[in-house]
């Protein structure tokens, strides 16, 4: 059986998703996932000049968000390592052409970027397909990547800890969502995988350990009755 976590399982499944991902998302979410980004951004604290990191990036579906908090001329370095999901980045950045971004095909996990390089660092959506060695590594990138003080926000879509809103939203994302995914000619499997590792994630909280234990405050956060939970907070000096 595959290793779920290897990254180059991964890159594959992202790679195959992304000719369907941005409709099935946008469709699926019931305009959540968009809410959701533009409040996850909010709790990373921008400042308007600064250097920010989207890492996993996907198609850059945070941009607006991120945009609307920052200068003309500060700069956005975005990371993914899906080509697929890369295509979708680029496009996007066509459509901000007075906009400084850079786009890095790169694992997250092991990247070149500088040390100390970014004021902020987001991520959306991406640290579900991570093992809990994976994300302590994630963890220490961040802080290399981060200045100290700079600030930082995650989200991932969660298991509600609800015991009403728990089996519907589960049989949702694995039951509901493939299906979906199937009617945009996506593969219904892989979309079943998304369902599979939000399950085994559960929720930001064991993250959330992770990054305090390399040296970040941090601050947890329910969206939508833990249907995605995040974390925000800053690089302790
Ligand atoms: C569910 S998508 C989220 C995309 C986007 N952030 C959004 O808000 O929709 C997860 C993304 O994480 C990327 N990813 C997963 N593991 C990665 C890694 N180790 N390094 C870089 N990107 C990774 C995938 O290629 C995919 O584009």
């Amino acid at each position: 059986m595959a290793d779920i976590y290897d990254t180059k399982y991964i890159e594959e499944l992202f790679d195959e998703m992304a000719e369907s991902y941005e409709k099935v998302n946008y469709v699926t979410s019931f305009g959540f996932s968009k809410r959701w980004r533009t409040q996850f951004v909010r709790n990373a604290r921008i400042e308007t000049r600064a250097v920010v990191c989207d890492l996993m990036c996907g198609m850059g579906e945070c941009w607006p968000a991120i945009f609307r908090t920052m200068a003309d001329d500060a700069r956005l370095i975005a990371v993914d390592l899906s080509n697929g999901m890369l295509q979708g980045a680029i496009r996007r950045k066509a459509k901000y052409q007075n906009r400084s971004i850079a786009i890095s095909k790169q694992n997250a996990l092991a990247s070149d970027l500088e040390k100390e390089f970014a004021d902020t660092v987001v991520s959306a959506f991406g640290i579900k397909t991570f093992s809990d060695e994976q994300k302590t590594i994630l963890a220490a990138e961040m802080h290399r990547m981060l200045k100290p003080g700079g600030t930082f926000s995650l989200i991932e879509v969660s298991v509600p800890a609800s015991r009403l809103l728990k089996p519907l939203y589960m049989f949702y994302l694995k039951t509901i969502i493939p299906l979906i995914g199937s009617v945009f000619l996506g593969n219904p499997e892989n979309y079943k995988m998304l369902g599979v590792y939000t399950e085994k994630f559960g929720d930001c909280r064991r993250m959330k350990e992770i990054l305090e234990a390399q040296g970040f405050t941090v601050e947890y956060h329910d969206y939508f009755f833990g249907c995605a939970t995040g974390l925000s907070g800053y690089k302790n000096v």
